[in-house]
C-alpha cells in the first residue's frame, strides 16, 4: 500500500488522483466565523488544586462543555510543553522511515497492537482519505507488542506521554461523572478503566495540492470515552456544532478534546459524542497525535440507571465495548453510524 506521502511527495504533483477526490456537498464546506461558536476552555488545574468554589464552577463548565459541544480546549494540563513537542518530532521522524521500514509494522487485523497504514479501512473504501496513520495499543499492556523502535527514543517518550494522558484523562472522568450528579469514581468503576483500552494515534496529513477536493477524516465520532488531541502547530481538525463546522484552533500547549461514544451511551444521551473532521491543506504537512481513551474491552457498556426515568428511559442497548469497537473499526468511517446501531427505540 502507497503511503500518501509517497504520492505527495512525486515530483510537478499538480492534482489529486481520482482516488482520493472526496464530495463534500456545499453546505458542508462553510466554516462558521460566528463568535457564538467559539470553542469552550477548560482549565484542568482548578479542576485537580482549586479552590473549592473554582471546583465547582470548572466541573460545572466542563458538563456545559460536554452537553453542549462534546469538544473543549483543555489548558494548564501539566504535560510539559517539552514533551508534547518531542513526541510530536518523534512522530515526524517515523512517518520519514522508508516505505519497507513503515511496512514492517503494517498489522493485519483491527486489533493488532501495532497498525502503520494509509486512508483509514482501505480494504473497504471507494475513496481514500489524504492520510497516513500509526496506530499502537498502549492499554491493557498484558499484550506481547513492540512499540516501534525507530526513532531511537520513540517508545520511550511516547508511553511516557501516554501514561500522563491517562491520568488527565481519569481526572476529567471523575470531574465529568460529578457533572453529572454521580459519585466521582462513577465511570471508572463501570467502565474498569484500570485495563481501559488506550490507543496512541498519529495522523500524517501532507500538503495537498488540491486541498478543496480531498479529505483527511471524514466527518465522525470516537468510539471510546475522551479522545485528547495535540498537532504540530497546524490546524486542520474541525468540529461539528449546532449544524456548523467550526475550526478547532488549538491554543499553544492545549489540548483539543472530543467527547466520545461510550460517554453518550454511559450519560444516557445528555452529553454527546461529538462528529469531526480533519481537513488538508496545500501549504504544509500536519501532524497530530490522537490518544483514544475508552473502557475495557471486556466491558459492557449502557446508560447509568441513575441516569434513567421514567421521562427519559435507557436510550441505549448494552454492547460490550470490544463489539463496538471492531464495529466502529470494522466499516467506513461516517458520523454517527455506529452509535445508531445501539440507539433504543422507545
Ligand atoms: C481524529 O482523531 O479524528 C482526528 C485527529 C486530527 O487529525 O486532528
Ligand atoms: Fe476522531
Amino acid at each position: 500500500m502507497t503511503c500518501i506521502k509517497k504520492l505527495a511527495e512525486s515530483p510537478g504533483l499538480t492534482s489529486i488522483p481520482s482516488l482520493y477526490t472526496y464530495t463534500t456537498n456545499p453546505k458542508d464546506q462553510e466554516v462558521s466565523e460566528d463568535p457564538e461558536d467559539s470553542i469552550p476552555v477548560i482549565d484542568f488545574s482548578l479542576l485537580t488544586s482549586g479552590t473549592p468554589h473554582q471546583r465547582s464552577q470548572a466541573i460545572e463548565e466542563l458538563g456545559k462543555a460536554c452537553k453542549d459541544w462534546g469538544f473543549f480546549l483543555l489548558i494548564n494540563h501539566g504535560v510539559p510543553e517539552r514533551q508534547m513537542e518531542a513526541v510530536i518530532e518523534n512522530i515526524r521522524e517515523f512517518f520519514d522511515l522508508t516505505e519497507d521500514e513503515k511496512r514492517e509494522f503494517e498489522g493485519k487485523n483491527l486489533l493488532d497492537p501495532i497498525r502503520c497504514g494509509t486512508s483509514f479501512n482501505t480494504s473497504l473504501e471507494n475513496v481514500f482519505f489524504w492520510r497516513d496513520f500509526l496506530k499502537i495499543l498502549i492499554n491493557p499492556d498484558d499484550h506481547e507488542f513492540q512499540f516501534p523502535n525507530k526513532p531511537p527514543g520513540f517508545r520511550e517518550v511516547s508511553l511516557d506521554y501516554c501514561k500522563r494522558i491517562r491520568e488527565v484523562a481519569r481526572e476529567l472522568l471523575k470531574a465529568i461523572s460529578m457533572s453529572l450528579g454521580l459519585e466521582p469514581c462513577y465511570i471508572e468503576k463501570a467502565t474498569n478503566l484500570e485495563s481501559g483500552l488506550q490507543v496512541f494515534i498519529a495522523n500524517l496529513y501532507p500538503p495537498c495540492p488540491q486541498p478543496e477536493l480531498a479529505m483527511g477524516l471524514p466527518p465522525h465520532s470516537d468510539h471510546g470515552l475522551l479522545t485528547l488531541v495535540m498537532q504540530n502547530g497546524i490546524g486542520g481538525l474541525q468540529t461539528r456544532h449546532n449544524g456548523n463546522w467550526v475550526n478547532a484552533n488549538a491554543i499553544p500547549n492545549s489540548f483539543l478534546v472530543n467527547t466520545a461514544d461510550q460517554l453518550e451511551i454511559l450519560s444516557n444521551g445528555k452529553y454527546k459524542s461529538n462528529v469531526h473532521r480533519a481537513v488538508v491543506n496545500s501549504k504544509a504537512t500536519r501532524i497530530s497525535l490522537a490518544i483514544a481513551n475508552g473502557p475495557s474491552l471486556e466491558t459492557m457498556i449502557r446508560p447509568a440507571p441513575e441516569l434513567e426515568s421514567k421521562e427519559k428511559a435507557a436510550a441505549y442497548i448494552g454492547m460490550k465495548y470490544k463489539d463496538y469497537v471492531e464495529l466502529q473499526q470494522g466499516n467506513q468511517l461516517d458520523g454517527k453510524s455506529c452509535l445508531d446501531r445501539v440507539r433504543a427505540f422507545n
